[in-house]
């Protein structure tokens, strides 16, 4: 039994994790910003649950949730930084506020959860730290999110950063970085800006398949389980990528044919 803790727990992913690892008899620490959301979540959950009311663009608030989840349990086994929010803005149309936020809520969220917990992981020589990114944040193919794909390809060098860094002297303290590609959630809606924005133009000749909150939370517990450095959720992601990194302008040449072919 480990003591685990959510951020963004009220809904999508994060809810559905929460759900996942209490049927397992974890101890769960559930944080968002509104309270009546997660004690919902709280109350599906059947193992000991503490929610706390957590706006994690706040340094202070995510340094309270540490403080609270060791108050409550003891000690804490492993962090998941997955509260995040989307954008549905083209790169010219971004506004400084929009940028801001973008990095606020998705990165600088991520460097409060890593900067409050790690210290402990380190005191006691071993934890686990999990940052929720996005595919979007290793193949930015999905344009009207924007500053959101670059909030998580930042998110993804951090990740990997604290990873080597700790890797030497504490080995068995893991990092790891889960990047889904679609899920069906609240994300969209959600979003700043528009929810009625065209779908990504995804690779010609390949559909991403959207997955469930429960495949992607069940993903996450068996990183939990057998940690890893990196994980894609769904299984079209890796091939994308490569094809991606071996040639971005043959890439972007049949994304443009797509986009000019119009919506299938
Ligand atoms: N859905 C997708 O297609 C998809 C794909 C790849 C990656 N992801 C990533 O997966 C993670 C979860 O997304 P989701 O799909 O589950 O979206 P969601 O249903 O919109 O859930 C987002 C969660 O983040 C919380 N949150 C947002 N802003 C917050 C803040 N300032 N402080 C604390 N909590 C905050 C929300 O709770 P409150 O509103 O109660 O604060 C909610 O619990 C995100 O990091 C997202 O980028 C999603």
């Amino acid at each position: 039994m480990k003591t685990i803790v959510i951020t963004g727990a009220s809904s999508g992913i994060g809810a559905a994790l929460a759900r996942h690892l209490g049927q397992e008899g974890h101890n769960l620490v559930l944080a968002s910003r509104h309270a009546a959301s997660l004690n919902a979540v709280a109350h599906e959950v059947r193992s000991h649950v503490i929610t706390i009311a957590t706006d994690v663009t706040r340094r202070a608030d995510v340094n309270r949730l540490c403080d609270e989840a060791l108050r409550g349990f003891g000690s804490i086994d492993v962090w998941v930084n997955n509260a995040g929010r989307g954008i549905t803005r083209p790169v010219l149309e971004l506004t400084d506020g929009e940028f801001d936020e973008m990095m606020s809520v998705n990165v600088k969220s991520a460097l409060y959860g890593m900067q409050a917990v790690v210290p402990h992981f380190m005191a006691r020589g071993q934890g686990h730290l999990i940052n929720i990114s996005s595919f979007l944040g290793r193949v930015p193919i999905a344009t009207h999110r924007s500053a959101y794909n670059a909030a998580k390809a930042a998110l993804n060098a951090l990740t990997a950063n604290l990873r080597l860094d700790l890797a030497a002297k504490y080995p068995a303290i893991h990092v790891s970085l889960i990047m889904p590609g679609l899920v069906s959630t609240e994300f969209a809606r959600n979003a700043i800006g528009s929810a009625s924005a065209t779908a990504p133009p995804w690779t010609p000749g390949t559909t991403m398949k959207p997955q469930s909150a429960e495949e992607v939370a069940a993903a996450i517990a068996s990183v939990i389980e057998h940690p890893v450095a990196e994980m894609y959720t769904n299984p079209a992601s890796a091939p994308i990528a490569r094809r991606y990194f071996e040639d971005v302008d043959a890439f972007e040449e049949g994304l443009r044919e797509k986009v000019n072919a119009g919506p299938a």
